[in-house]
């Protein structure tokens, strides 16, 4: 038996979520659904929205109007601490990696508050069996990884914690293939171990063959919502008309061009 699809399901909800930022408003009655055990793809081009919707679910910005539900609760206004601790993990745009500290004294950092000092250990080697790169780099000081592996690093952080949701900005975003691979590698694991993901990507279709459904914003409005093999052709079209001026609109910092020498990346300054 299956039960309908509805909100006793859906691990996140947005029901109409606006969000500004001062006078400009970047969200216009968002609503969105993530189902519990699923993988939503939330794509669009620059400046759509995406990232805010991301700040939204995670509590970093208070919706001006609407309801955000995590889990079933009604999470609106709630800070952003509160929301981690029930289970919603944030992983924005850019890398938060300690890099005075080593890879694996990264991994420990925080976890033992979270997972417990019993459970430790086992999520260690769970992040080495997913990022055998950051295995073979666990002595290293995280701050001389390339920028992509410290990318690599935070995805492995977040994941470590086994959280009930987890939200994943543009964690592709300029890096050579092997680091986009090793990125989708730790998300199919973490999909496969039934962690429930908000994959927000310009890279339309790494996230399509991961994602169960996607969600297409263009102008802060949602434009299409729906399954994951239909969204192709609709991303297509979309980003295909919005997105041929590059960066040109100027309202993004370019996070993956100070890296330190030597890591491949795709599209330097
Ligand atoms: N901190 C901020 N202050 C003012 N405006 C902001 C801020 N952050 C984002 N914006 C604006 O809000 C709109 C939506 O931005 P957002 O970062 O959510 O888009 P995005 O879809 O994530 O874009 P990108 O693909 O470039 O990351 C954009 O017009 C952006 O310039
Ligand atoms: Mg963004």
């Amino acid at each position: 038996m299956t039960a309908p699809p509805g909100p006793a399901q859906a691990m996140l909800e947005l029901r109409s979520v606006s969000a500004v930022y001062g006078p400009y408003r970047a969200l216009f009655e968002v609503s969105l659904t993530v189902p519990a055990g699923a993988v939503v793809a939330l794509l669009g081009p620059n400046g759509a929205g995406k990232s805010t919707v991301a700040r939204v679910a995670s509590g970093l910005v208070r919706p001006t109007a609407g309801r955000v539900l995590l889990d079933s609760v009604d999470v609106t206004g709630w800070p952003a601490y509160r929301i981690a601790r029930r289970g919603l993990l944030h992983v924005p745009e850019g890398r938060a990696v300690f890099g005075s500290l080593t890879v694996q004294e990264n991994l420990r950092v925080g976890l033992a508050a979270r997972v417990g000092r019993r459970a430790l250990g086992a999520a260690i080697d769970r992040a080495w069996t997913s990022f055998p790169l950051l295995a073979d780099r666990r002595n290293q000081l995280a701050g001389t990884l390339s920028g992509g592996q410290q990318r690599v690093l935070s995805l492995a952080k977040a994941l470590a914690a086994a959280p009930a949701l987890l939200v994943v900005d543009e964690l592709s975003l300029g890096l050579a293939p092997a680091m986009v691979d090793a990125v989708y590698g730790g998300l199919q694991d973490a999909r496969d171990a039934g962690t429930t993901l908000l994959v927000v990507e310009q890279q339309v279709d790494r996230a399509l063959e991961l994602a169960d459904a996607a969600v297409i914003l263009a102008h802060g409005s949602v434009s299409w919502a729906g399954p994951a093999a239909e969204a192709a052709a609709e991303a297509a079209s979309l980003l295909d008309a919005t997105s041929g001026s590059d960066d040109s609109d100027g309202g993004r910092p370019q996070e993956a061009d100070d890296l330190p020498a030597g890591q491949g990346l795709v599209n330097g300054p």
